[in-house]
């Protein structure tokens, strides 16, 4: 009991759409930060699938969110999470998440929602879909329902969700002041990312086809490091590099032990080393970086009923802490239960 109490200011929570497989972005940009804070100890670690969330772009074609959802626990598994350590989640099987945001759209002016700079960004990305929905302009509405639900005091995501973090600070507070002191108001836990680009040097993203992920392995993974952009500006072998404007140097940085990076550096500065040479001792490197991911999902692959059990679990531990965050909620708003009334 004293447990809780003392962990209570201390619950993360974060959550993924389940669009597609995790990348090498999504590892270093984010998945990395969950299993730190996870390793840290002293944290209650929450982290779900946001399957509600990816229906705001997906809608049109749903056929696939089941499957990128197991997808996406066996790549989190892989990547360090530990389901005895955190506890997983499927937003859709905690239906309380959906009253909650019909609750917090109420109270939630429309020009937050309209000018939120996170809103225009993925409608200018996501050109080719139809996002003149009511859902997609009130997806932060729900991103703050799935935060505050759990009381979380941190929530590590990246800089691109930083202002839908701030828009959930904005309608916690609105919900205390209007009705009674209910949720915390969650901190942003953002944490130094590498600057890792795609393949083609633009942001690693599955809509541009650029993207290494945590399942590419062998022929595959090396084929995808040898096609790699490197320092713009190096025509030639005999063209000396600049290692810090190359992306494959950047990988390097993570997947190379030092004295090597020093003295891939070194080489390229002086064009002693060939980008084809230097990709592929980077090729080497990931692969030996990303063999123990594989081993996992090996395992999780050949048993797919332990990762639905790990998420039916975590599950049923989400739903009772939204059943008593809702009690809460009705009390505070006086929205009585009518045995109640
Ligand atoms: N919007 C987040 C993303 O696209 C996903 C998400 C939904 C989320 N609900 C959340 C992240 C709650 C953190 C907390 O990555
Ligand atoms: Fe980049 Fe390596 Fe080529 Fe230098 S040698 S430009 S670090 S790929």
């Amino acid at each position: 009991m004293s447990g809780e109490v003392s962990l209570k200011g201390k619950r993360i929570l974060s959550g993924m759409r389940p669009t597609g497989r995790l990348h090498l972005g999504n590892l270093h940009g984010a998945l990395n930060n969950w299993v730190n804070l996870q390793n840290r100890g002293g944290y209650e670690c929450f982290y779900f699938v946001a399957d509600w969330h990816a229906l705001t772009s997906e809608y049109k074609d749903t056929s696939k969110i089941s499957a990128f959802t197991i997808d996406m626990i066996v790549d989190w598994l892989s990547a360090g999470l530990d389901p005895s350590r955190s506890t997983f989640f499927l937003q859709s099987e905690v239906e309380d998440h959906a009253e909650l945001f019909l609750i917090l759209s109420m109270i939630t002016p429309l020009a937050w929602l309209e000018r939120n700079p996170t809103y225009k960004e993925m409608k200018e990305e996501l050109f080719d879909r139809d996002l003149s929905t009511a859902g997609f302009l009130g997806y932060p509405v729900l991103q703050a329902a799935d935060i505050i639900m759990y009381k979380a005091f941190g929530v590590p995501v990246g800089v691109d969700q930083l202002p839908h973090i701030e828009l959930t600070r904005e309608i916690a507070r609105r919900f205390n002041f209007l009705y009674r002191e209910v949720f915390p108001i969650p901190e942003p836990l953002l944490t130094e990312v590498p600057k890792l680009l795609g393949l083609d040097g633009r942001k690693m993203s599955k809509s541009y086809d650029n993207a290494i992920y945590l399942r590419d392995r062998g022929d595959e993974l090396a084929r995808k490091i040898l096609s790699m952009f490197t320092d713009p500006e190096r025509k030639t072998k005999r063209d000396p590099g600049r290692p810090h404007l190359c992306n494959v140097f950047s990988f390097h940085g993570i997947y190379t032990a030092p004295d090597e990076l020093e003295q891939i550096s070194e080489d390229c500065k002086k064009a002693a080393v060939g980008c084809v040479e230097c990709k592929g001792r980077l090729a080497a490197a990931v692969a030996v970086g990303m063999a123990p991911f594989h081993e996992i999902q090996d395992h999780y692959l050949n048993n797919l009923n332990e990762v639905r059990d790990i998420l039916a679990d975590g599950t049923s531990r989400a739903r009772a802490i939204a059943r008593s965050t809702m009690d809460e909620v009705r009390d505070a708003l006086k929205i009585h239960r009518l045995q109640k009334m």
